[in-house]
């Protein structure tokens, strides 16, 4: 199949070329730095400028899918530019596809979208699925339900619409691990705040793999995308520093430090979502890592391989 991917050349955006372009299929992809158009066979970059709606229509010709992964990074601090960059580039990406997409002759039959599971308000004793109403109100949550809301609209041109409701991304390539492990290589590491919260997490291959799921078997409607057994920010820590061999000597760091170190952006670490992976079990789509100690021994390992 030939696929459009717009944040192709981002963490998740990576692994998925990768996987896509080994099970032979074709990839167009959408970037905003003329420096990283590639062209080679089966892989095919185009710029494009969302906020000033700019944006090659070549990018469209022959592609049957769309996966929109495109957006300002969350983990940059949350200055009010900054949250409406992080609100804006989503928002803006998707109204540019649509706006291109009435505009032409066109094959594109399926939009599969990143989401977040930032989406649910922060609690640490219930368990989310994806028929749940109550939604959050803070930040994170305002801009992940105008993002769905984003992608809804193809609907409207007849076009099947997924989105997959992101948890923690665990890869060897960057991300949330390896902010998570920098303080605990350098003795410094500690559970944060409470340690109670819950943390949502997901191999990079799983994660892959599960864009492809939704894509083959043509579903449709939201998707959590996590792994099956969440853990909480005490047994990640821990986790961790057991397969980096470096002991935890440092007390847990109080919520109020971080948030006087992080600002706002420190619901990020101390939210909790703790979130079912059921419904996508239930379409057949099967975890390689669902336990987070095989996540982490495969993805050190793997680092460790590399040097
Ligand atoms: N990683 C996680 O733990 C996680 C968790 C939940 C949800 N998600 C969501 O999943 C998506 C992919 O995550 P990721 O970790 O791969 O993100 P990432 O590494 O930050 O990559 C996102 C890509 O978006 C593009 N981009 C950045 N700013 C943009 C802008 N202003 N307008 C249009 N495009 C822009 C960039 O591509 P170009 O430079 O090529 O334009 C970038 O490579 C993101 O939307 C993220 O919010 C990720």
């Amino acid at each position: 199949m030939k696929v459009l991917i717009t944040g192709a050349t981002g963490l998740v955006g990576k692994a998925l070329t990768a996987k896509l372009l080994e099970r032979g299929d074709e990839v167009n992809y959408l970037t905003t730095s003329k420096s990283k158009v590639e062209n080679q066979k089966n892989f095919n970059g185009f710029v494009w400028n969302p906020k000033r709606e700019e944006i090659d229509k070549a990018c469209f010709d022959g592609v049957e899918c769309i996966i929109n992964l495109a957006g300002a990074s969350v983990a940059e601090r949350w200055t009010s530019e900054h949250k409406k960059a992080i609100l804006n580039s989503r928002i803006d990406s998707l109204n540019l596809l649509y706006k291109s997409l009435s505009e032409i002759n066109h094959e594109v039959n399926h939009l599969v979208s990143a989401s977040a599971i930032g989406v649910y308000p922060s609690s640490l004793t219930r368990l989310y699925d994806e028929a749940e109403t109550d939604l959050s109100h803070d930040f994170l949550g305002h801009v992940v339900q105008e993002w769905e809301k984003a992608s809804s609209q193809f609907e409207n041109l007849n076009i099947n619409v997924a989105q997959l409701r992101i948890g923690v991304v665990l890869s060897a390539d960057g991300g949330a691990l390896e902010q998570m492990a920098k303080p605990i290589k350098n003795y410094v590491g500690a559970t944060l705040g409470s340690g109670q919260q819950w943390q949502s997490w997901i191999h990079i291959k799983d994660l892959a793999s599960m864009f492809c799921h939704v894509m083959d078997e043509a579903l449709t409607g939201v998707y959590n995308a996590v792994a099956p057994n969440p853990v909480n920010n005490k047994k990640l820590t821990k986790t961790i520093a057991k397969q980096l061999n470096k002991p935890l000597l440092l007390p847990p760091v109080p919520k109020f430090a971080l948030k006087l170190l992080l600002g706002e952006m420190a619901q990020i670490v101390l939210g909790s979502q703790l979130v079912s992976a059921d419904k996508i079990q239930q379409e057949g789509f099967v975890f390689e890592y669902a336990h987070i100690e095989k996540a982490l021994e495969d993805i050190y390992n793997k680092k460790a391989a590399k040097k």
